[in-house]
């Protein structure tokens, strides 16, 4: 810990490529972002649907020397005045992590720069601490094309899962749905932009499974596709709008629902909104009026930070930095990371 008496600033370089960005941060003391870069690969997959692994690679491989010089570039600092590299570690795509992971190995290497592996949903909550300091315990909403759960912050750094999807995540069940109206990948922007001009007027079931912080998307996603078939049957038109505002009703009201019930029950600070579908129209709303009575802080990140980036990594990779961790030069991806474990 000799470091931090020493030396006043703390300087993390963050980098991510789980899925489809390529991205390179500049973090200065856990909150402050110095640069925030982030290539994305979004048009070539979008053809296909959906990410496809393979290109998703070779993009990451194409575009980290780049972004990282670039982040650099903007904030103002070479590699000689970082203190730590924190990278994405896990979940994600073990082919795209690896090219993170071992950008981050050599720069480690060749300048003697200690490395953080750090958690993709860490990442997502951490985007919080770069508007607020967080106060703990903190219960964390996530929701992401991966994630859909309840995260528990006891103190900096520790991570308690207290409910989690079973099947779908929720941003897989937005992309499904968009899928099905035929809307282009991802699918969660334009189902939320859909929603705000269309009326919840379907009856679409809720998952509530009582007495359990968990979730389940996918008898929804099931009961929109169905919907649509036996409308279709029928020869009846259903208003895209109005189904899209069903389903993000839906969708919106259990996720919120349970995180009142869980940050009462554990009594937490603040809630903390985290992942790709906290920049969700109609979920960043209902969430403020939820809590809008309650003793909690609500913590929202903007749109910047909702969606993959590395300047959430630099923040959590910051807060695990201060905890001690350190990952060896045989850091690997590991797409199944443990949030509770890591
Ligand atoms: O966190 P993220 O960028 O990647 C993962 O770690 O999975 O999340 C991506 C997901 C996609 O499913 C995308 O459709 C969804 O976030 N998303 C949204 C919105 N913006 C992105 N879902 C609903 N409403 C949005 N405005
Ligand atoms: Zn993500």
């Amino acid at each position: 810990m000799g470091e931090f008496f020493m030396k006043k600033e703390q300087i993390i370089l963050g980098i991510e490529t789980s899925c489809d960005e390529t991205a390179a941060a500049v973090i200065k003391n856990g909150t402050e972002i110095l640069s925030n870069v982030v290539a994305s690969q979004i048009e070539s997959h979008k053809r296909f649907g959906g990410v496809v692994p393979e290109i998703a690679s070779r993009h990451h491989v194409e575009q980290i020397t780049i972004v990282l010089e670039e982040a650099l570039l903007q904030a103002g600092v070479t590699y000689e005045d970082l203190d730590a590299i924190a990278v994405t570690e896990g979940p994600g795509l073990v082919g795209a992590l690896l090219i993170g992971v071992n950008a981050a190995k050599a720069v480690a290497f060749a300048h003697g720069i200690p490395i953080i592996g750090t958690h993709h949903i860490a990442g997502h909550i951490y985007a919080n601490r770069l508007i607020q300091e967080i106060e703990y315990p903190a219960l964390s909403l996530v929701v992401s094309g991966g994630h859909t759960e309840l995260v528990l912050l006891e103190e900096p750094g520790s991570f308690k899962v207290i409910g989690e999807t079973r099947d779908d995540a929720a941003g897989e069940a937005y992309d499904k749905v968009a899928r099905t109206l035929g809307l282009p990948y991802p699918g969660g922007p334009h189902i939320d932009r859909l929603a705000q001009e269309g009326s919840p007027s379907l009856k679409l079931p809720r998952a509530w499974l009582d007495g359990s912080y968990d979730f389940s998307f996918s008898g929804l996603k099931s009961a929109v596709i169905n919907t649509l078939h036996n409308a279709e049957q029928r020869g009846e038109k259903i208003e895209p709008k109005d189904l899209a505002a069903s389903f993000q009703a839906s969708v919106i009201e259990v996720l919120v629902m349970k995180a009142v019930k869980a940050a009462k029950e554990y009594n937490v600070k603040q809630v903390l909104l985290a992942g790709g579908v906290a920049a969700n129209k109609g979920l960043r709303e209902a969430l403020t009026e939820a809590f809008k009575d309650l003793p909690m802080d609500i913590s929202i990140p903007p749109l910047y930070l909702c969606t993959d980036n590395a300047a959430m990594i630099g923040a959590a990779g910051s807060v695990m930095f201060k905890k001690g961790k350190r990952s060896g030069l045989d850091l690997n991806g590991n797409p199944g990371l443990d949030i509770e474990a890591f």
